[in-house]
């Protein structure tokens, strides 16, 4: 812990990349764990364009069931530790794959939702946002269309600016922390390897060999021990 805590408090340029490993301790479910979203549902059912057109009531039910979810959720400490590293300069960018938007009510700013947003819908067909209780009561668009939540879809492109941005943060990057993602989705992936800073990887299965130090435990936990380590280095 202590390499961590001198790569962190060294660097000029630190960014941060999440997964769903960081809000499980919010009491969300992740994707690929014994207890994930895709031990228990085939993602090909809920998570694609072709879903979203061809089996629109379980599309809507499982979104439905899990922007309801969000209602009791809020960020946990290691979301707040971010935010506090953030404002006092500790780590210059925050990109995630939730689509939880924890980080930022946590009070991270800036954040790059590569994998977009649970928390608003738009139409499919016509695009115009609409309101999220339309969605909810399974209404349509008034032009006819579907609406859809503005989570990424498999198959579908993330959002230009959010990937630029981060890349551009990665690149400049002399320090790059991922917690709590398997990495297994193409192009999030590829982000750890576009840096020529020190990798750092913090996630309960440990799962990643090329990374310069791997921390096998929970986010929360971890970041609240490299915090305190953090706390005693300044006094
Ligand atoms: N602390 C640290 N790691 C954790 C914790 C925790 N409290 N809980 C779970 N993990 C780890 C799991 O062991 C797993 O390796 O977090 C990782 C989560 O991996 P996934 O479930 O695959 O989630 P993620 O990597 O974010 O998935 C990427 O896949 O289905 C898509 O769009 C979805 O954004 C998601 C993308």
């Amino acid at each position: 812990m202590e390499q961590i805590v001198e790569w962190l408090t060294s660097s000029k340029h630190t960014v941060v990349l999440t997964g769903a490993g960081m809000s499980t301790e919010s009491g969300l479910a992740d994707f690929r764990s014994k207890s994930g979203w895709w031990q228990q549902i085939d993602p090909r059912t809920v998570a694609t364009t072709e879903a979203l057109t061809s089996n629109y009531a379980l599309f809507q039910q499982f979104y439905a069931a899990r922007i309801q979810a969000l209602e009791d959720v809020k960020p946990h400490d290691g979301h707040f530790i971010l935010a506090n590293w953030q404002r006092r300069g500790l780590i210059q960018h925050i990109a995630t794959q939730n689509v939880d938007g924890l980080h930022t009510l946590a009070g991270s700013d800036n954040v790059d939702e590569l994998h977009g947003s649970i928390r608003s819908v738009r139409c499919q067909k016509c695009g115009q946002a609409a309101e999220m209780q339309h969605f909810l009561a399974k209404e349509a668009c008034p032009c006819g269309g579907k609406l859809r939540p503005n989570v990424v879809l498999f198959g579908e492109n993330l959002p230009q600016e959010a990937w630029n941005h981060t890349l551009s943060h990665m690149k400049a990057a002399q320090l790059v922390i991922v917690i709590g993602t398997s990495l297994e989705v193409y192009p999030v992936s590829q982000l750890p390897h576009m840096t020529n800073g020190k990798t750092v990887y913090i996630n309960l299965e440990s799962g990643q060999s090329h990374f310069d130090l791997t921390i096998e435990g929970k986010a929360g936990e971890t970041l609240k021990i490299i915090d305190a380590l953090l706390k005693h280095d300044t006094i």
